[in-house]
């Protein structure tokens, strides 16, 4: 099986080294590409820092196959205009490479866009684009991960890759959620996802609905707001909001130092004590807080709390409204499940994304088949068998990616490490 794996891996390494769109011809042909080194799905920050990390511990060249045309295609088109990363920098910063100097403390999508580019070139990484992955499976007869992928401006470009590892980096937000509202299809006015929204100048004058109030929902919100439209907020569960700053620092700057001195219980009371005096009592404007903690809530079902940029402010001045859940839609207006009626133009869904792992990772039991997370939690769920490896699931952002990346390389260093060892000490005969 290695005699094999060793003349398939020949004949498709020099290729593989010299023109990676060969590759895709070569597929044609139907014969498996053997790639030597890891095969990495998605090239978003999680994908470009694991094979980053791999290129500095000298593993052979990781191959990145992407769906799209081009590097970190969630930030370049699924994403406002007005994004910003909402985390200083040095949270945001993949592993081996800071962000420059002279950027502010929270960049703007352009700039990590920019960032995000100088990090591919620096490493050397070049990505196989417009290839989606169809399916991953381990074949248990030659111990390979089998990876089939189908061209995207050609449907008919398909190909198969076969590896030793497999390092999923595919994203938190694949897909789009979009819920199913009744009478969605009786709504005359435009539904849009916020990874389609760009910004609220093609909404100036009228009542929008914005669905969901994660980050996502409020920022849109404030941004309709800012282009003299006028929104209404659909929250129909608890939510915490948290000044992005306080004491002159970051909030999640402050929380990590606070977590390393105290309980998580006692930092969540000094957050929701802070952002009292500095917000208010945000239930009186229709956004009440959840009973668990805002950090702990993160850490047992991963919700993220809203950092507020402004929204809040507009909340209090009556800019923006704030609705409960919807019960069903009509033509033109909103019934709410406390039997208000409203007349929107048209509605925002901020209603978050999801991973889409199961729909291609096939016969392996480290992704739920219901979330398409990890099963094992934060700080496990990097690595599972047979050489699969998960990078960017860890409700962490950019930070338990970077986390993710560092350990995978080492990891599959000492695998690299310890088979060329093997080699070495049990030399095949040549005949
Ligand atoms: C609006 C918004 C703002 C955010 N802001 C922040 C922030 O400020 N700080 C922070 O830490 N996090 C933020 N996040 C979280 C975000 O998930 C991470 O910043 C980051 O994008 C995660 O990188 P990733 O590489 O894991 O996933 P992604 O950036 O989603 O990249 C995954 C890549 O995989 C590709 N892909 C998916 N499926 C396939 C397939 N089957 N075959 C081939 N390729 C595939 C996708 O095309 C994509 O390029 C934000 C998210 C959103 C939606
Ligand atoms: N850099 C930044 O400033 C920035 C900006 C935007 C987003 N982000 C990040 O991007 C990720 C995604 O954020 P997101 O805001 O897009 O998604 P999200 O955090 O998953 O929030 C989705 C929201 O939609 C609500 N929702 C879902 N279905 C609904 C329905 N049918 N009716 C009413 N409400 C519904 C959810 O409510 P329930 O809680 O009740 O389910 C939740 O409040 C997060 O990690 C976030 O932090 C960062």
């Amino acid at each position: 099986m290695d005699y094999l794996k060793e003349l398939e891996g020949k004949s498709v390494h020099d290729c593989y080294h010299h023109h990676q769109q060969q590759q895709i011809k070569m597929s044609k042909m139907a014969s498996p590409i053997f790639v030597p080194g890891p095969v990495i799905v998605g090239a978003g920050p999680s994908g470009l820092a694991a094979a980053a990390c791999l290129k500095q511990k000298g593993i052979i060249p990781s191959l990145i196959l992407e769906r799209a045309q081009c590097l970190a295609s969630m930030w370049q088109f699924k994403t406002y205009d007005r994004l910003r990363l909402h985390l200083p920098k040095q949270f945001c910063q993949l592993p081996l490479m800071p962000f420059p100097k002279n950027l502010p403390s929270y960049p703007t999508k352009q700039q990590f866009l920019a960032y995000l580019k100088a990090y591919a070139d620096h490493f050397d990484i070049k990505p196989v684009f417009s290839q989606t992955v169809v399916s991953a499976e381990f074949d248990h007869v030659c111990q390979l991960w089998r990876v089939k992928t189908r061209g995207v401006i050609k449907k008919e470009d398909t190909a198969e890759y076969v590896c030793q590892w497999l390092i999923v980096a595919t994203g938190e937000c694949a897909e789009e959620v979009v819920p199913q509202i009744e009478g969605m299809g009786e709504f005359e006015g435009q539904i849009v996802h916020t990874s389609k929204y760009k910004s609220g100048s093609m909404f100036c004058g009228k009542n929008v609905l914005v669905v969901g109030c994660g980050n996502s929902g409020m920022e849109v919100c404030l941004d309709l707001c800012n282009h003299n439209a006028r929104p209404s907020l659909v929250v129909r569960d608890t939510v915490h909001i948290l000044p992005q700053q306080m004491l002159g620092k970051s909030t999640f700057g402050l929380s990590m130092f606070l977590l390393k001195w105290f309980p998580i219980r006692f930092v969540d009371q000094f957050l929701l004590l802070m952002s009292h005096l500095m917000l208010g009592d945000t239930a009186q404007f229709g956004l009440r807080r959840p009973k668990l903690g805002p950090l702990e809530l993160k850490n047992l079902y991963g919700k993220t709390p809203v950092l507020d940029v402004g929204t809040l402010t507009q909340i209090k001045n009556g800019k923006i409204k704030v609705c409960r859940g919807i019960k069903r839609l009509a033509r033109n207006a909103v019934e709410f499940v406390d039997g208000k009626v409203e007349n929107f133009d048209a509605m925002v869904l901020a209603t978050g994304y999801k991973s889409n792992v199961p729909s291609w990772l096939k016969g392996s039991d480290m992704f739920s088949e219901k979330d398409g997370f990890p099963r094992k939690p934060f700080p496990n769920g990097w690595k599972g068998e047979n050489g699969l490896y998960a990078v960017g699931f860890t409700k962490r952002g950019l930070l338990g990616a970077s986390i993710d990346a560092k350990r995978i390389a080492e990891d599959i260093e000492h695998s690299w490490k310890a088979e060329a060892k093997h080699v070495l000490e049990f030399p095949r005969p040549l005949a």
